[in-house]
């Protein structure tokens, strides 16, 4: 992947350290704002005032906890939220997301995990590194997404290589992998897919997460996605409406 760091337009003296810095840990170039020349196809890092976003092409990835908020409010108000229930947490586990993307579900369940944590595997370093500072840096958000987010620790790593090496067990494991078939109605994923990892989890992937799950092992799907005819899972729960689905694996 081409990439490069910038800032964002008259940038704060810190801010071009902060790039520099970033440039030098990432080995690509550093160009200052005024110099950037945009490329099809390229990833420029910014470093923006309060914190780090990614452009390419027309999309921007960047870093907001809004969906876990909206999602809260909606169980909050009584709708069913089906990655919680197939997770059935007593708030003391430990979860390993798989797939953390945008951060959004690993917050919420950080949030019904009061004595828990989440770790959270990206394989994206870019997706990773926005979303990591952008939960580092959290403010201007409801208490409960501050507090939840301390709960988090965030890995570079590919699940696929974690699961199958790691010493660690964890209660529950969840996989979130980019859809086979996707809805064209969630510009958040639209602006997360032109720099994501979109391999598709295997049965024997699901084979090594069980291994190292105490309690169950959750994949989130649509209805139509290949996985739900490649394995039998115990249970599979989620809204008609929405098509996405939610296969659990109780161990
Ligand atoms: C559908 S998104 C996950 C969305 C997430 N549940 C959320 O709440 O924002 C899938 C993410 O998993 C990442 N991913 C895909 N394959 C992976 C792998 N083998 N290891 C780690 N991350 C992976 C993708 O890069 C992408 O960011």
């Amino acid at each position: 992947m081409q990439m490069i760091v910038t800032t964002s337009h008259k940038p704060e003296r810190r801010q071009v350290v902060e790039a520099l810095e970033l440039a030098r840990r990432l080995k690509v170039r550093y160009v200052s704002r005024r110099h950037l020349v945009r490329r099809k196809g390229e990833t420029v890092v910014v470093v923006e005032s309060k914190g780090i976003s990614a452009l390419k092409d027309d999309k921007r990835l960047f870093f907001h906890p809004s969906l876990a908020v909206i999602r809260r409010s909606n169980i909050k108000s009584g709708e069913r939220d089906y990655l919680i229930e197939s997770l059935s947490l007593n708030g003391d586990e430990s979860v390993l997301d798989c797939t953390l993307g945008l951060g959004s579900e690993a917050i919420l369940i950080a949030h019904f995990l009061t004595k828990g944590k989440v770790v959270g595997l990206e394989k994206s370093k870019i997706v990773q590194i926005v979303v990591e500072d952008g939960i580092k840096r959290v403010d201007n958000v409801p208490k409960w997404v501050a507090e939840a987010v301390k709960r988090i620790e965030i890995l570079n790593a590919d699940y696929k290589e974690y699961v199958r090496s790691t010493k660690e067990k964890f209660d529950c494991v969840y996989v979130d992998p980019m859809f086979e078939h996707p809805s064209c109605n969630s510009p958040a994923m639209d602006n997360l897919r032109p720099f994501v990892d979109n391999s598709t989890v295997d049965v024997s992937d699901l084979e090594f997460m069980k291994k190292i799950a105490r309690k169950r092992v959750v994949v989130k799907a649509r209805w139509n996605d290949s996985i739900f005819e490649r394995y039998e899972f115990n249970r599979v729960m989620g809204s008609p409406k929405s098509g996405i689905s939610y296969g659990v694996i109780e161990v």
